[in-house]
């Protein structure tokens, strides 16, 4: 377990949201955000549509993949989150993503993940001393929850990549190891 923390979540309910590696026996929980392309809408890969597509690609890019969580909500999968590393000269940086089940959306859930691994990722890869992420945008609420953790906002990309067939704008985000997080 990567840590956890107490979030309220809406009503009146405590839960406990936690980091941890995302396994095969997850499939199920994986296929729920996956196949959804309301979640999809800003990430550069198309909604899974069938499960032997999302076992391959646990198996050949999760399991091996030097940081990649599960955003658990007491303990079962609700999302990811993950860290990519660069090597050579740029790996005093790391590239930041993650992706929260639709039903789970404006509960502060993504904002404490984020948070949970700004705290530990600089003192788990001492070689990082940038966390990046680039966002659509379009994309508001990833722009909020990276900001409200404390990422500073550099400046928009035009035209940087394309996104579902379209050039898009990009906002380049970024925390160093010595920012204050808030
Ligand atoms: C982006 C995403 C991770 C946000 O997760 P979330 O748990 O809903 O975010 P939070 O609840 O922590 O919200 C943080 C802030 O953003 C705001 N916000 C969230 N979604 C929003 C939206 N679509 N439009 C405007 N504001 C939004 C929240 O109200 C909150 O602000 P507040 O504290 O001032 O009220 C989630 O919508 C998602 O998984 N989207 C699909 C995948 C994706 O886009 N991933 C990011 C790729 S860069």
């Amino acid at each position: 377990m990567e840590g956890g923390s107490s979030c309220k979540t809406g009503g009146n309910e405590f839960t406990e949201i936690t980091l941890r590696p995302l396994d095969l026996s997850d499939i199920d929980d994986f296929m729920v955000w996956a196949t959804d392309d309301k979640v999809t809408r800003f990430c550069t890969w198309e909604p899974y549509t069938s499960k032997e597509d999302a076992i391959h690609f646990i198996n050949n890019k999760v399991l091996p993949h030097p940081w990649f969580r599960a955003i658990c909500l007491n303990g079962r999968p609700i999302g990811a989150i993950s860290v990519t590393k660069n090597s050579g000269n740029d790996e005093c940086r790391g590239e930041l993503g993650y992706v929260l089940g639709f039903k789970y959306w404006g509960k502060g859930i993504a904002t404490k993940a984020v948070k949970l691994v700004a705290n530990t990722i600089f003192s788990e890869w001492p070689q990082l001393e940038r966390l990046e992420a680039i966002v659509d945008a379009e994309n508001v609420g990833s722009q909020k929850v990276l900001e409200k953790v404390g990422f500073q906002r550099e400046g928009v990309l035009r035209k940087f990549m394309i996104l579902k067939g379209k050039t898009r704008d990009i906002v380049m985000f970024s925390l160093l190891s010595t920012d204050p997080q808030s």
